[in-house]
């Protein structure tokens, strides 16, 4: 019968630190629903309901009749209020209220959940050299490095998120698409590094890099180019995703494959556009027509990728082969999913979901990537430990001596 997972003592790597990876990989489920808040926001037309920007005491939500009043009139004021030919009553306004609230408060409890992680870790001895003496342990000095970056851009993401906001007080009836790209690719870079940090110090994550055992160095290398070029690429189509969004381009053309019967848009190039810079970041038939077909490209290129990383690789169980198959299915789950939110014309579910798969894809690309790069370190520790065997003594992997590959 085929084993589900690897054995405890499968690999010669398989040291790490089960808790920092689940505090990490908690913060990034963290980053991961607030997220999918920020999508349910923007299709709900909530974003522009708050018109204040109170980091400290904005965490109270109107509390009597004349605070509803006051933050209604605030709204008014905004062009999405004055655009509306029938514009929401009080009653509809406290709805969307609501969402933009919920997205702001989840954002101060994830700051608040990263101190709180921060304040742990280095109580537990695993940041600093003075606690880790105490605690027998070495510090993971990338563990707190990692901490001051996702900090700091916990922080501008929250300043980006309201720079964003304020896009859309002026004259315009939406946030500007360029910059709500900006927020979610700033989200998705934070989760990103959680989820690499996490996948690296897990344990039975680390089990896993077995799977690559039996390729030599140079394919190792070439494999893990590929897999952060499938990366990059896809960060790109997540950018053109939220373009799309942003610029309302799922409402116009929804036909597919063609576009009202033609290939190119008769309006791919958009009279007024100054330049081809902003035909691309600003006309949402381009956007859309970039979208799909660079979403058709990625398809095509993750089933190669899948298809030959699977071919090239030893697979011991049933959760490397899932691992190495997963950006397969996830992508084709993901384009069909697309396809549905532009042929119904954006249903908020289904806004929400195909925002969902988008980071499931992403993460199972981040998965493979960890995946080989702890294979690849672990056959540099190998090689290095062979060439200085004499007199090394016990190198082990206890509690009191770990190894981190970032
Ligand atoms: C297969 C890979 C794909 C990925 C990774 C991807 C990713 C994304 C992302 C990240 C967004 C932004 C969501 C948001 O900000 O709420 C988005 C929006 C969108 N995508 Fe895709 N997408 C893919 C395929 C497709 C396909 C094949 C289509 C249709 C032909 C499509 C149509 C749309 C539409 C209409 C939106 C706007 C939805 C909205 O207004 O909320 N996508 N996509």
């Amino acid at each position: 019968m085929p084993k589900l997972l690897p054995s405890r003592d499968s690999s010669e790597d398989s040291s790490g630190d089960s808790a920092s990876a689940w505090i990490l990989l908690a913060l990034a489920v963290g980053v991961f629903i607030m997220a999918l808040i920020g999508a349910i926001t923007r299709l709900t037309e909530s974003g522009l309901s708050i018109m204040e920007w109170a980091p400290i005491t904005g965490f109270l939500p109107p509390l009597s009749a004349a605070d509803w009043q006051a933050a209604y009139s605030l709204y008014s004021q905004s062009g999405e209020f004055r655009a509306q030919p029938a514009p929401p009553s009080l009653d509809e306004f406290r709805a969307i209220f609501w969402w933009e609230w919920i997205h702001r408060q989840w954002g101060r409890l994830l700051g608040l959940a990263l101190l709180a992680a921060a304040f742990w870790l280095w109580h537990s001895g695993r940041l600093t050299a003075d606690r880790a003496t105490q605690h027998a342990r070495t510090p993971d000095k990338s563990l707190l490095w990692l901490l001051v970056v996702l900090f700091l851009l916990g922080l501008s993401q929250a300043l980006v998120g309201w720079w964003m906001v304020a896009s859309g007080f002026s004259d315009r009836t939406d946030v500007a698409p360029v910059r709500l790209a900006f927020h979610l690719t700033l989200a998705l870079v934070l989760y990103a590094l959680l989820i690499r940090a996490a996948l690296h110090r897990a344990p039975w994550h680390r089990r896993l890099a077995k799977t690559f055992a039996t390729l030599n160095a140079p394919r190792k290398t070439r494999l893990l180019a590929l897999w952060r070029i499938h990366l990059a690429l896809l960060f790109l189509l997540i950018i053109s995703g939220a373009l799309t969004a942003g610029s309302n381009a799922g409402f116009i053309y929804n036909t597919w494959p063609l576009m009202d019967g033609e290939f190119i848009p008769l309006d791919y190039t958009a009279p007024a556009a100054p330049s081809w810079i902003s035909n691309t970041l600003e006309n949402p038939s381009a956007i859309q027509f970039h979208h799909r077909w660079m979403a058709a490209a990625m398809v095509v290129l993750t089933l190669i990728l899948s298809a030959w990383t699977y071919i090239k690789t030893q697979r011991a169980n049933f959760a490397s082969t899932l691992y190495i198959l997963a950006p397969a299915i996830v992508v084709c789950i993901q384009f069909i999913t697309g396809i549905t939110t532009l042929l119904l014309a954006v249903p908020i579910w289904l806004g929400v979901l195909h925002q969902a798969f988008a980071i499931v894809l992403l993460t199972t690309t981040l998965s493979i990537l960890a995946l080989l790069s702890s294979a690849k370190n672990s056959t540099k520790n190998t090689a290095k430990n062979g060439a200085g065997k004499s007199g090394a003594g016990k190198n082990g992997a206890g509690d009191g001596n770990r190894t981190h590959d970032t």
